[in-house]
């Protein structure tokens, strides 16, 4: 394997606060990897440091060989950053905006103002981009911060948060732009809160409470590892509602309900053809039986709630 991106014991102290602990991480070239956490788990203060803004206390980063720290101008060559607070200026326009990135990261002027037309057409802001960026909407302002982030032609994309108050729509242009520089070759590493971008664009998951990493693996794993699938069913006829209840309880221990719908959380998929038989026994006739993996949105809580580690 390529990485990317290593990190071996990352730690950060901001007085008596400890934003990162002791973080761990790899991302292979070409791939995403999201890292996930509540409000102040230390997502931020993370990739600002792999982003080389801000000097680790402890620990060491790498950017494809590059340490953050010693060789931090060989990492800002070939990185991009943009995130909650993002490098867009409002007084200019969307092109201004990249010409100016690109004269700043010393690219010729006529080859600054291909980049920016193309990275401007190709997120959908060539109509704009004559535009100050302070009139332009939070969904084009996000794709003006990614077009930005791009100029430099960066190998490792860092996204802060990327579709933070966005629109579903505005959201699902931003991933397939995302998945767009992925299929280049492009290694990522986002932030999030939405469970279902991390689930959506993530080839790899870092879950980080109180600054240290509490989980990781691939979305699938996480979900198998820690969540457990629910299984539910629905008598065909009202009146063998309790009864149904009652096989359920026998079969995997527990049942709630919900309408007619008897529901209960089980260890493996194996649990649904025994509880199929256990009622075709009681003679019941089932109008619904199912399985549901877990979401990650309950994994996420599990995890961030109880402080479980796996
Ligand atoms: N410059 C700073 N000075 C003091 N404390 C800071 C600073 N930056 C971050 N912190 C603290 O470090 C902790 C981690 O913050 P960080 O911004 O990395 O979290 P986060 O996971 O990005 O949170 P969010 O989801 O809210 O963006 C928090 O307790 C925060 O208050
Ligand atoms: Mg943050």
């Amino acid at each position: 394997m390529t990485a990317a991106i290593q990190a071996m014991g990352l730690a950060k102290r901001f007085g008596e606060t400890t934003a990162v602990a002791c973080v761990d991480l790899e991302v292979e070239a070409g791939t995403v990897l999201g890292l996930l956490g509540p409000n102040g788990a230390g997502k931020t203060t993370v990739v600002r440091m792999l982003a080389t803004l801000l000097g680790p206390d402890a620990g060491q980063a790498f950017v494809h060989g590059h340490d953050v720290t010693a060789q931090a101008d060989r990492v800002r060559e070939i990185i991009g950053l943009t995130g909650q607070f993002a490098a867009v200026d409002d007084g200019l326009t969307g092109i201004e905006n990249l010409l100016f990135l690109g004269r700043l990261l010393g690219i010729p002027r006529s080859q600054a103002r291909e980049t920016a037309r193309s990275l401007l057409d190709r997120f959908s802001l060539t109509d704009a981009a004559d535009r100050p960026a302070k009139t332009y909407s939070g969904g084009m302002r996000r794709r003006l911060d990614l077009a930005a982030c791009l100029v430099g032609r960066p190998k490792v994309i860092f996204l802060d948060e990327p579709t933070t108050g966005l629109d579903p729509h505005a959201r699902d242009e931003l991933w397939e732009i995302i998945r767009g520089e992925v299929g280049r070759g492009v290694t990522v590493l986002l932030t999030t809160q939405y469970l279902e971008e991390a689930d959506q664009l993530a080839d790899d998951i870092v879950v980080l409470n109180q600054g240290s990493v509490v989980a990781q693996g691939t979305p699938q794993t996480l979900k198998q590892e820690v969540g457990r699938p629910t299984l539910q069913v629905r008598p065909l006829h009202g009146s063998d509602l309790a009864r149904t209840a009652e096989v359920v309880t026998q079969t995997t221990g527990e049942h709630t309900l919900q309408g007619r719908l008897v529901k209960t959380r089980v260890h493996d998929t194996g649990a649904l053809s025994s509880l199929a038989r256990a009622l075709e026994d009681a003679g019941i006739e089932v109008a619904e039986l199912s399985i549901r993996e877990p979401s990650l949105d309950e994994v996420f809580k599990q995890l961030t709630v109880t402080g479980a580690t796996v």
